[in-house]
C-alpha cells in the first residue's frame, strides 16, 4: 500500500508564471486566476483550506467556501462558536489555501481574520437557501451530538418555529474577512522547478513582489 502511494506523482507541464505576468495588486491577480479556475471547470473553485492556530500554536485546518474577494480581503461564513470561530477569537492569525489541480496551481494567503459587520452577514444570510438558514439555527457546529436523529429532530422544530416567517440570522453565525499580509501564487513546473511569486505587504502599505525557490 505505502509503496503504491509513494509511486503517485504528476509532472506539471501546463503553464508558467513569471514576474512580468503578475499585476501590481495581488487582488487583481487573484481575480485573474480565479476567473481561469472558473473557466477551467475546476470542481468547487471557491473551496479553500482555512488553517487556524490556538494561542499555544496548535494548528487546525478545514475547508470553507470563499464568498467574497475584494481589495480588503477574502471572506467566508461560519458559526462564530465553532472550533474555528473560537480559535480565531483567541488568535486572529490564519492561512487560506486554494488548490486548483486542473491548472496545477495553488494560492496561499496569510493574514488576520476579522469579523464582517452584522449588516454584511445579514445580507449574505438572507441570500442563502431556506434549508441552509434553518441549518444554521440547528447546528451547534463542532459540538458533540448524540446522533443524526437528534439533528433531524432539531431541524423539524426549527421548521415549525419559523413557519411562515423569514428565518433571521442567528447572532452566532456570520462572516470573517481575512486581511492578507502575504499572498503566494504557485504554478507547478517541470522537474519540480515550480514558479512561486510572493506578494508581501510593506510598511508603506504597498505590495512587494519577489520570487521564491520551489
Ligand atoms: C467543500 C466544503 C465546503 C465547506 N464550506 C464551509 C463553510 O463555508 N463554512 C463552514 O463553516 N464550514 C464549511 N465546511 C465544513 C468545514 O470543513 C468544517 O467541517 C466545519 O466548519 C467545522 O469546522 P471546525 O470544527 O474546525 O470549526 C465545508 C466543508 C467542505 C468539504
Amino acid at each position: 500500500m505505502n509503496k503504491h502511494i509513494s509511486h503517485i506523482r504528476t509532472e506539471y507541464m501546463l503553464k508558467e508564471l513569471d514576474e512580468s505576468m503578475v499585476a501590481a495588486s495581488p487582488f487583481v491577480f487573484f481575480h485573474k486566476w480565479f476567473e481561469e479556475a472558473l473557466e477551467s471547470k475546476v470542481p468547487e473553485p471557491n473551496a479553500m483550506c482555512l488553517s487556524t492556530a490556538s494561542p499555544e500554536g496548535m494548528p487546525s485546518s478545514r475547508i470553507v467556501l470563499l464568498k467574497g474577494a475584494d481589495d480588503r480581503g477574502f471572506s467566508f461564513y461560519t458559526n462564530y462558536h465553532s472550533t474555528k470561530g473560537r480559535m480565531i477569537e483567541a488568535n486572529s492569525n490564519v492561512c487560506l489555501n486554494f488548490f486548483w489541480p486542473d491548472l496545477e496551481r495553488q494560492v496561499r494567503i496569510e493574514g488576520k481574520a476579522e469579523k464582517l459587520s452584522p449588516p454584511d452577514s445579514d445580507a449574505y444570510f438572507a441570500s442563502r437557501p431556506r434549508g441552509s438558514q434553518l441549518g444554521a439555527w440547528v447546528s451547534n457546529q463542532s459540538e458533540e451530538v448524540p446522533g443524526r436523529k437528534h439533528l433531524e429532530e432539531l431541524l423539524l422544530t426549527a421548521e415549525k418555529n419559523f413557519e411562515g416567517v423569514e428565518v433571521p440570522r442567528p447572532a452566532h453565525w456570520g462572516g470573517f474577512i481575512v486581511v492578507p499580509v502575504r499572498i503566494e501564487f504557485w504554478q507547478g513546473r517541470e522537474n519540480r522547478l515550480h514558479d512561486r511569486i510572493l506578494y508581501k505587504k510593506l510598511d508603506t502599505g504597498s505590495w512587494g513582489i519577489s520570487r521564491l525557490a520551489p
